[in-house]
């Protein structure tokens, strides 16, 4: 395997050693092939906000799987899971599900393009929106931790038509529309990135790119792959009040196994085959085992009026614990949080964007995250991806993160 792993985002090269290779998770608790136990702030990238191995989400699997793994037709879950998805977030009129949140993207990309006659899209420096061609300039995640600014075997006119503008900076995109009036498509954002570290998009920010895209014909693409169902019930929408035209999910929306989703307006979303033009298919989309896990893990939600409130409380507890190890051992480090996912960025600037992001200093980073997994606290192995909390992670968890974070940053400050 390229790399020893089937993802880039896995490896530890850019910290400095082999990856883990993990045998079981329970919870908040992941474990290796060698049999050590360590807390996890990946939570497979966002999916586990019930912690591994849930056992709703596990006994409803093996339920499903009795009556096959796949059928290549449609079934009652599938209309469950939607009409679930729709429940949490009202901005999705229509819904169709794919495998991943790279399909997600793709998907609504093409559809945005069919919807307007236009070509280019805008993204923004720092977003990751998955591995589709258009996607793979200046994004973050794995492409930003390996420090590649592009990817060979993307074609020039393919990247043509990509556009990055800053975020968190409306004049960034306003010049570009300027620049390509009548011909973008879609505008593609991370609400709250994930993908640069923990970002939050300013409000004014984000209802001035709404009213933007609103003027120009613009098909707004919310890529709530990470925020979706994570930053709150409905989402970044939620938080900000601001609907997109069409959402993309990915990760939470499958409880684990391999789902995406794309979804919004009706009038867009009718031009997807069999109803319009716009094709795009899945021979495992909607699989029965993957809704199952989907409907349990929002369903355990729904049934919690307090759930993303008991969470974000739980939560503040780390956080309070982690500034005060920065205060007492004079260091300005920034941590970003939002809800459940968060970031230290080991630079003292405030991180708004992709650039103050890449002000942190990623040696110390490595060293810092070295001392952690030693210390049996198991961290995303890169400076520009989020940290994830479930609802299964103890105080007594966070305590020993908090006393690890504080024997780390004095260790590596000496
Ligand atoms: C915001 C966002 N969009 C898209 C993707 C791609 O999803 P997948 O890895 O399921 O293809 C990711 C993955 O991390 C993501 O964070």
């Amino acid at each position: 395997m390229p790399g020893g792993v089937n993802s880039p985002v896995r490896a530890f090269k850019s910290v400095g050693r082999d990856p883990l290779y993990i045998a079981k998770a329970k919870g908040s608790k992941i474990y290796d092939v060698d049999g050590n136990e360590f807390i996890d702030y990946i939570g497979s990238w966002g999916p586990m906000i019930h912690g591994h191995a849930n056992e709703r989400i596990i006994d409803a699997i093996k339920g499903a799987a009795e009556d096959s793994t796949s059928f290549g037709a449609s079934s009652e879950k599938e209309i469950v899971l939607a009409k679930l998805v729709k429940k949490f977030v009202p901005a999705i009129e229509m819904i169709r599900m794919v495998n991943s949140g790279t399909e997600a993207t793709m998907s609504a990309m093409r559809l945005a393009r069919g919807f307007t006659g236009r070509e280019k899209i805008i993204k923004f420096e720092g977003c990751y929106h998955g591995h589709g061609d258009s996607f793979l300039s200046k994004a973050g995640s794995g492409v930003a931790t390996l420090g590649l600014p592009d990817s060979p075997g993307v074609t020039r006119s393919t990247a043509a038509d990509t556009l990055n503008a800053k975020f968190n900076d409306i004049s960034s995109v306003e010049i570009l529309v300027e620049q390509h009036r009548g011909s973008i498509a879609a505008v593609f954002i991370e609400p709250v990135a994930g993908n640069m570290g923990c970002v939050m998009a300013d409000k004014a920010f984000l209802q001035a790119l709404r009213d933007l895209c609103t003027a120009e014909g613009i098909v707004l693409i919310f890529d709530e792959v990470m925020s979706g169902f994570r930053v709150a019930r409905g989402g970044a929408q939620e938080l900000y009040g601001i609907n997109a035209d069409l959402t993309t999910f990915g990760k939470i929306i499958g409880g684990g196994l391999p789902v995406g989703a794309y979804g919004g307006r009706s009038d867009i979303m009718q031009l997807i085959a069999p109803a319009g033009p716009v094709y795009q298919a899945g021979t495992l989309s909607g699989n029965p085992l993957a809704m199952t896990a989907g409907i349990e893990t929002l369903l355990s939600i729904d049934e919690d009026p307090d759930f993303y409130k008991n969470l974000g409380d739980a939560c503040e507890y780390l956080y309070d614990g982690l500034r005060s190890n920065l205060t007492e051992l004079r260091l300005d480090y920034t941590i970003n949080a939002c809800g459940s996912m968060f970031t230290l960025f080991f630079s003292g600037e405030e991180v708004t964007d992709f650039d103050s992001a890449k002000t942190s200093d990623t040696a110390k980073f490595a060293a810092y995250f070295n001392q952690m997994l030693n210390n049996n606290v198991y961290l995303p192995p890169s400076q520009y991806e989020a940290n994830f909390i479930s609802n299964a992670h103890t105080r007594d968890d966070f305590d020993k993160t908090i006393a690890a974070n504080y024997a780390a940053l004095k260790a590596i400050n000496k």
